[in-house]
């Protein structure tokens, strides 16, 4: 039997439950879209029938130099021929968290983890203890593990109705989901959970990030007024529109921040880390500890991925290739007269329309044409002028 894109379809469907292991990356666009991912090169991937794709999902935003990137494979190959866990930490660990207090505005101490979600919980587990109190509100998607309220985001696009299937109603009120930029209903939550807010965590809305420049002040004011922890989710943008996030790149410095997609070129590893008197609290009863969590390959990513982008203007190179693509992809949607516009920060814009089926129906033809894009699409180190310039001519006709 062939082993082609719909053989690994069917196999996939019968065998992983909801079709894959990560709901976003199940293909739903058949058969335009590759069903598998054999390889990946620099911006390029490859499926299972041999087409070629240029790669904006980027895994779905972990890989931001690029697919099979030299210097951070020769780095994980080392640390390989050493071991990949040991008994004790390594020194990685040590190396990688010194890093890390220098880049993150809020980092006096550091932990690893191996998900965004995962380093999340820490944070609200660490927020309640630190506080001695029970509320939650969330801004954005924390991770399927936090979609606890009612209305929250059971994944990066879709919200749940009513409680989430799963979760007790208990522990659902103590959760609130409250919209980007609605500094009203925070106010309104203060007024009715007096004195019992643990902390606000916010991942940002990309199409209208740039309200971050008032909203994030806003909510470090009523955090600090009202003695909760502020949490900023920088799973998105760290790494991204600036090394050390929103936080850098607005000016607003969180009491705990977790990092995670970015920091290691898609070896997984995130990263909680904040004040040292919240921090402290993971020895002294808020116990937060995973046997993988120091794991040796994705610390020596991490570390040299730190180290391009130290010496390597990486982060202008996102913003400039992001800015060149998404404009030529507004200006064509405009000329096409395509109710589909590409908006945010040029590092992490999302596609925005008023017709799901017909953004759909381009993506469709954009896979058809050799090019993978996603809701969220994001440019990686490897894309340059010249990778643009072909994405640009591969979609002139969709
Ligand atoms: C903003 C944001 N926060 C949290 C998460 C969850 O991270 P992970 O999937 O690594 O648990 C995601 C993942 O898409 C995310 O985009």
């Amino acid at each position: 039997m062939k082993k082609d894109n719909k053989y690994w379809f069917n196999q996939l469907e019968k065998y992983v439950a909801g079709g894959s292991s990560t709901g976003s990356k199940r293909a739903t666009l058949q058969p335009e879209e590759p069903s598998v991912i054999v390889k990946g090169e620099g911006c390029r991937v490859y499926d299972a029938n041999k087409k070629e794709y240029i790669d904006f999902r980027n895994g779905l935003g972990p890989i931001t130099l690029g697919y099979n990137y030299k210097e951070v494979n020769s780095a994980i190959k080392r640390q390989l021929n050493k071991g990949i866990v040991y008994g004790h930490p390594t020194p990685l660990e040590a190396e990688v968290a010194k890093m890390f207090t220098k880049i993150i505005p809020c980092a006096e101490s550091v932990r690893f983890l191996k998900t965004g979600g995962e380093a999340l919980a820490a944070c609200i587990k660490l927020s309640r203890a630190y506080t001695n109190k029970k509320h939650v509100i969330q801004i954005g998607y924390n991770g399927w593990i936090n979609t606890l309220s009612e209305g929250a985001k059971l994944n990066p696009r879709d919200e749940s109705t009513g409680v989430p299937l799963g979760i007790t109603e208990e522990l659902s009120q103590l959760h609130h989901t409250v919209s980007w930029n609605d500094e009203q209903t925070v106010k309104q939550l203060y007024e009715t959970y007096k004195g019992d807010i643990a902390a606000i965590v916010v991942a940002a809305d990309y199409e209208e990030i740039e309200k971050g420049q008032t909203f994030y002040p806003f909510l470090r004011n009523i955090t600090k007024k009202n003695k909760s922890v502020l949490v900023f989710d920088e799973i998105v943008t760290g790494f991204r529109i600036a090394l050390g996030g929103v936080s850098e790149y607005f000016n607003v410095v969180p009491d705990l921040t977790v990092f995670a997609k970015g920091i290691a070129n898609g070896m997984p590893l995130s990263c909680f880390c904040g004040k040292k008197e919240i921090m402290n609290f993971v020895t002294k009863g808020a116990t937060i500890s995973s046997t993988y969590g120091g794991e040796a390959l994705s610390l020596a990513a991490c570390k040299q991925v730190i180290k391009i982008y130290q010496k390597e203007p990486v982060i202008n190179h996102l913003w400039e290739m992001g800015e060149k693509l998404f404009g030529a992809l507004n200006r064509l949607f405009e000329e096409k007269n395509y109710d589909i516009q590409v908006k945010g920060f040029p590092p992490c814009a999302i596609f925005v329309t008023r017709d799901q089926s017909f953004l759909q129906e381009f993506f469709k033809r954009a896979y058809a044409n050799g090019v993978s894009l996603y809701n969220v699409s994001y440019v990686n180190y490897s894309h340059k002028e010249k990778d643009i310039d072909e994405v640009i001519k591969r979609l002139s006709d969709c």
